[in-house]
């Protein structure tokens, strides 16, 4: 399915985890080998890929993958992966659309789902917009950043 944002040229579709990571590589690990790009639970058919274009160029992508985090009761839980734009298309509500995309397809699997992820600490106020909220202390993934993880159910 491909969903137009209003007023823009961008829009979003279902992509391949292939695709996903040269995005991946750009944004959250640079300089580092594809190789730690490439996640566990990207090939499996219930993880959806999506991919945000603007004139039929890929700059930003995010992954939804069931997995379930031992911090949350719920029976259902998805883990949000690699969310990332390119930094010269970032601030134009293609993360959000990003975000939205993945919870209205998420929605649309399940009636009741946990939605989680380790957010970077300097993108938690982007991910608060969306109601989301942070559960335990912030944490050091090594060799990245500090992260704290966020949810919501959806
Ligand atoms: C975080 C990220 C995905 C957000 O995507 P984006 O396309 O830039 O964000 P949007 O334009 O959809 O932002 C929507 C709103 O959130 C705000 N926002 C975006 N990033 C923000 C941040 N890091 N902190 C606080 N607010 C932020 C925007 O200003 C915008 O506000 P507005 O509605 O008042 O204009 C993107 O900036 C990015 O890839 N950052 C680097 C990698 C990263 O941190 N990824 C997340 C890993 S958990």
């Amino acid at each position: 399915m491909t969903v137009h944002l209003k007023n823009s040229p961008a829009l979003v579709r279902q992509i391949s985890a292939a695709e996903t990571y040269p995005i991946r590589s750009r944004v959250l690990r640079p300089g580092k080998p594809l190789q730690e790009c490439i996640f566990e639970g990207d090939e499996s058919t219930s993880t959806l890929h999506f991919g945000a274009y603007i004139d039929d160029k890929l700059v930003g992508v995010a992954s939804y993958m069931e997995n379930s985090n031992p911090m949350f009761d719920a029976t259902s839980q998805y883990q949000l992966r690699g969310m990332a734009v390119l930094p010269e298309f970032q601030k134009k509500k293609l993360g959000e659309l990003l975000l939205l995309e993945g919870e209205k397809n998420l929605r649309e699997k399940r009636s009741s789902i946990l939605l989680w992820f380790n957010a970077r600490e300097t993108a938690t106020d982007f991910y608060k917009r969306y109601d989301y909220s942070t559960k335990g202390e912030a944490f050091m993934i090594p060799n990245v950043c500090m992260h704290v993880v966020m949810f919501k159910e959806l």
